[in-house]
């Protein structure tokens, strides 16, 4: 008997050192000493020996069974230590930063801006990326043959749609649903069909703004701009119009800043190129055709409107010199902000 216990250990603890995982260690366990295991059967005969050998076979048996146990305890150790088994846990390593996340540079003008009209009591409205040409261009006073549009090339879905050139059409869609007084912002997302390089983008964003109520006036449009762009870039900002064309629009302008880099003082400035003052964009009263295509008596009503590029004042503010860098979602670029 003393025999076969040995070989029973020798086999079992040999089998126990080579266990390659917690898994196979188990099934071992299991085999090994557990109730149907070679021992245990071993040690189930020791009762009809003579009760002369009873102590001395209990004992071997005893000791075998300890050693495998001994050998299992081990393995298991060694195999956690290993890191083989995830329940490992070294409680004095240092923890894991999570990555804390913040919103786009964009995002966060947008916000920006939001509050700035909200301020001043505006709504946000929001209207669809694909549009149709009805409210892209049509019912903004830009009909099919108008030059107008050659500026807006765009992507033309499958059916009669496109992806929005301006969200101008947001003020279209506010109309046809409500009845004036209108005083609402709408931020989103823009499409031409331009060739992409360092200050042109197939996808861009704007701010496209809307009040109309009896007796609006350009003075309105101007108050609203120049408090936009006290807060946005300083309270000793200016503003200056200069007259421009947009169909939808009668008078139309341009508007720009006074540059809150250089402050006019320097002839090299990169952002207003000496000139003092920033581009920033349109701007005007509401074409009383426009009024007409959504049910709105332009003789009771009158209203202005502005759109602005977000990619642009971004640009200017943070001194970014590629908007491709916008789009891109490269880390080392949106961590800045
Ligand atoms: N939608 C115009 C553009 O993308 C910008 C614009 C000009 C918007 C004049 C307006 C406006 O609301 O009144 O070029």
């Amino acid at each position: 008997m003393l025999e076969e216990v040995q070989q029973i250990e020798s086999k079992a603890v040999a089998e126990i050192q080579a266990a390659e995982d917690e898994k196979i260690l188990e099934e071992l366990r299991i085999r090994h000493l557990g109730r149907k295991s070679p021992l245990r059967l071993v040690m189930g005969q020791i009762g009809q020996l003579p009760a002369a050998e009873r102590p001395a076979s209990g004992q071997i048996a005893g000791q075998a069974q300890k050693a495998i146990q001994q050998a299992f305890d081990d393995k298991e150790m060694a195999l956690r230590q290993a890191g083989d088994t995830g329940s490992a846990l070294d409680v004095t390593l240092p923890g894991r930063r999570p990555l804390l996340g913040r919103a786009h540079p964009l995002a966060q003008l947008t916000d920006e801006l939001v509050n700035v009209f909200q301020g001043m009591g505006f709504d946000i409205a929001d209207g669809p990326e694909a549009e149709d040409e009805y409210h892209n261009f049509d019912a903004l006073n830009t009909p099919d043959d108008h030059p107008a549009r050659d500026s807006h090339d765009t992507f033309y879905l499958e059916d009669t749609g496109l992806l929005r050139t301006q969200t101008s059409t947001v003020q279209i869609r506010v109309m046809e649903k409500t009845p004036p007084p209108i005083r609402i912002i709408s931020p989103g997302r823009c499409y031409r069909k331009e060739t992409v390089d360092a200050t042109h983008h197939f996808a861009f964003h704007q701010i496209e703004g809307l009040y109309v109520d009896r007796g609006v006036s350009f003075a309105d449009l101007k108050g609203t701009i120049e408090a936009m762009g006290r807060q946005v870039l300083g309270e000793d900002t200016k503003v200056r119009f200069r007259p421009h064309f947009f169909p939808f629009t009668e008078p139309s302008v341009e508007y720009d800043f006074t540059c809150s880099i250089c402050h006019g003082e320097n002839a090299t400035c990169s952002i207003c190129k000496g000139t003092g003052w920033i581009e920033i964009a349109g701007a005007g009263m509401v074409d009383p055709a426009v009024f007409e295509n959504v049910g709105y008596d332009p003789e009771e009503f009158t209203g202005c409107a502005f759109g602005m590029g977000l990619e642009r004042i971004a640009m200017i503010r943070h001194g970014i010199d590629d908007i491709r860098l916008f789009l891109e979602n490269d880390l080392r670029f949106t961590r800045q902000f």
